[in-house]
């Protein structure tokens, strides 16, 4: 594997593949990476004869009192897990290689409709800093296919909608959330859980797992649904900012007769914000 941090050795590289018109696929990450990462490279393994992963802390999707410059910064131990699964070429730009006139000044994509409502109510601004720093990958990278995790579920909606909206012909891949044993969606984040949190974390998924077969009965309104959930985290402990049933989509909100549909939340627990979703 190699690791590339300047932009004319990542340019060589893909030139090169592009030329003999082989596929390359991305993932992009921030790093600390765990087995749900692994996950998305593993099938991106598949999906072409080059993987590229970035690792990169991108400022832009962070808010003001978040946890930017507290971020997990693992760089030595996911480079080592990169080369296990064989991928060709890790990039890791600076931010200075990203943002070359500051953040603030950085061409900005913004995409309506999609960011809206859910995470983007809690995080303005978040959807629009992925955006942004993905489609300066995208265009570095140039890759056929990328992959993303479903567990970003809305994140996963504003890149499809990206890509289409500017008619790239990058072709989406989206996996599906890998869970601890006891159901806890994988991410960098747990680390901020205390002991006691991390035995309570679980009930996230449960919970959803009940809305999405209360769903499946087509007896009760979402809103009412979604009302009880709240009520039944915040009584376990949780701080919810949303739970959410919405069109699997189009993110719009949906009728008691909907079958394709997914359920959504985003809670504060402790120090962590969690978020998670289970498709009806
Ligand atoms: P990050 O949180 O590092 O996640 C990188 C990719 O891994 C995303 O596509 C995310 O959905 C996926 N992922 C994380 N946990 C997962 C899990 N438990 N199961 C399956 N996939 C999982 O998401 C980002 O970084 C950033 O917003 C990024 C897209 C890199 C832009 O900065």
């Amino acid at each position: 594997m190699r690791t590339v941090t300047e932009l004319p050795e990542l340019r060589a590289a893909i030139d090169g593949w592009r030329n003999a018109r082989e596929r390359i696929a991305f993932v992009p990450t921030m790093g600390n990476l765990h087995e749900g990462h692994l996950h998305l490279v593993r099938r991106a393994r598949e999906l072409a004869q080059h993987v590229v992963v970035s690792i990169f802390v991108n400022p832009t999707q962070f808010g003001p009192g978040e946890d930017y410059e507290s971020y997990p910064r693992t760089f030595e131990q996911d480079a080592e897990k990169l080369a296990a699964e064989n991928v060709d070429l890790l990039f890791a730009p600076s931010v200075e290689l990203m943002y070359p006139h500051g953040a603030e000044q950085a061409v900005r994509i913004d995409i309506p409709d999609v960011s809206q409502g859910l995470c983007g109510d809690f995080r303005p601004g978040h959807f629009a800093g992925v955006a942004t720093v993905v489609a300066r990958l995208f265009n570095l990278v140039q890759p056929h296919v990328a992959v993303f995790g479903e567990k970003d579920y809305q994140q996963l909606a504003v890149i499809r909608r990206l890509v289409r909206d500017l008619y790239w012909p990058i072709e989406i891949e989206g996996v599906p959330t890998v869970r601890e044993a006891d159901g806890l969606a994988m991410s960098s984040r747990n680390r901020y859980l205390s002991a006691t949190e991390r035995r309570l974390a679980p009930t996230l998924y449960q919970t959803l797992c009940h809305v999405a077969a209360q769903m499946r009965l087509h007896e009760q309104a979402p809103e009412q649904l979604e009302q009880e959930a709240f009520q039944a985290l915040q009584e376990a402990g949780f701080t919810p900012d949303y739970v959410s049933i919405r069109d699997a989509d189009t993110l719009r909100p949906v009728g008691k007769d909907a079958s394709n549909c997914v359920v959504l939340a985003a809670v504060r627990l402790g120090k962590a914000r969690l978020i998670d979703n289970v498709r009806v």
